[in-house]
């Protein structure tokens, strides 16, 4: 039995987008559009967007929760493989963003699906009071909120739903000894990732795509 693991190379890496991923002109151009606005490039990759479309097929989901929008690349990605009866509802705390995102939901046809709401997260958190129960619920954030938006989203996923954090890896310094000025956030992802991992509600895994995404399922 192996214990070992295959680095991920460049090469790889370009040989999983080119046969893994589907990113088209629309979400290309959004990320180009999103940059030459000042959004900062800090979406999730294409291979975590494709394989956090292949778990909203898996679960057949119907309604998506994401905290963090930025300029919609995840957003629209998910919405993408939900239902016409579907909905996302993702948060963000910048309202330029918001306008932005509400604009690109509406040109690649989501604009019934996609719900952007412009909030921090932890006043959406306590004022949310949802008729019905999330099927998968996204995490991308401040990392020093993790911890709270992980036992929030537990109280609004479904049973059998999965909760999904981006940057389980703290920008690759999970495991590093001594810390730059990302000390602050990669010790927020550390406590997360040691909640998460011992969280006896969920059966949780790291997968180690893009900067790593904690995911687990609700017991
Ligand atoms: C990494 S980006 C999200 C990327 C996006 N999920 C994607 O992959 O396309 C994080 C976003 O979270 C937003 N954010 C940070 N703290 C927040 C908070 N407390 N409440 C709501 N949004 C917040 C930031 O403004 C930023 O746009």
């Amino acid at each position: 039995m192996s214990q070992g693991f295959t680095e991920i190379t460049e090469e790889i890496y370009s040989y999983i987008n080119d046969k893994f991923t589907n990113e088209d002109l629309f979400l290309n151009n959004l990320q180009n559009e999103a940059a030459s606005l000042g959004i900062p490039d800090i979406s999730i990759s294409p291979q975590q967007a494709s394989f956090l479309g292949f778990i909203l097929k898996v679960i057949n989901a119907k309604y998506v929760l994401e905290i963090g929008t930025l300029a919609g690349y995840s957003a629209i990605s998910m919405a993408r493989e939900l239902p016409s009866n579907g909905k996302l509802i993702t948060v963000e705390i910048e309202k330029e963003r918001v306008e932005f995102v509400r604009r690109k939901a509406k040109e690649d046809g989501l604009e019934n699906i996609i719900e952007v709401i412009n909030s921090d997260a932890v006043e959406f958190f306590k004022n949310y009071k949802p008729s019905f129960k999330f099927d998968l619920i996204f995490v991308d954030a401040d990392k020093q909120g993790y911890v709270d938006y992980l036992s929030n989203s537990l109280q609004l996923l479904r049973k059998g739903g999965i909760f999904a954090a981006d940057n389980a890896l703290a920008f690759g310094e999970i495991a590093k000894k001594n810390l730059d000025e990302r000390e602050p956030e990669v010790t927020a992802v550390r406590k997360f990732n040691d909640v998460f991992a011992s969280n006896p509600n969920l059966k949780s895994s790291l997968v180690t795509i893009g900067d790593g995404l904690a995911i687990g399922v609700k017991l």
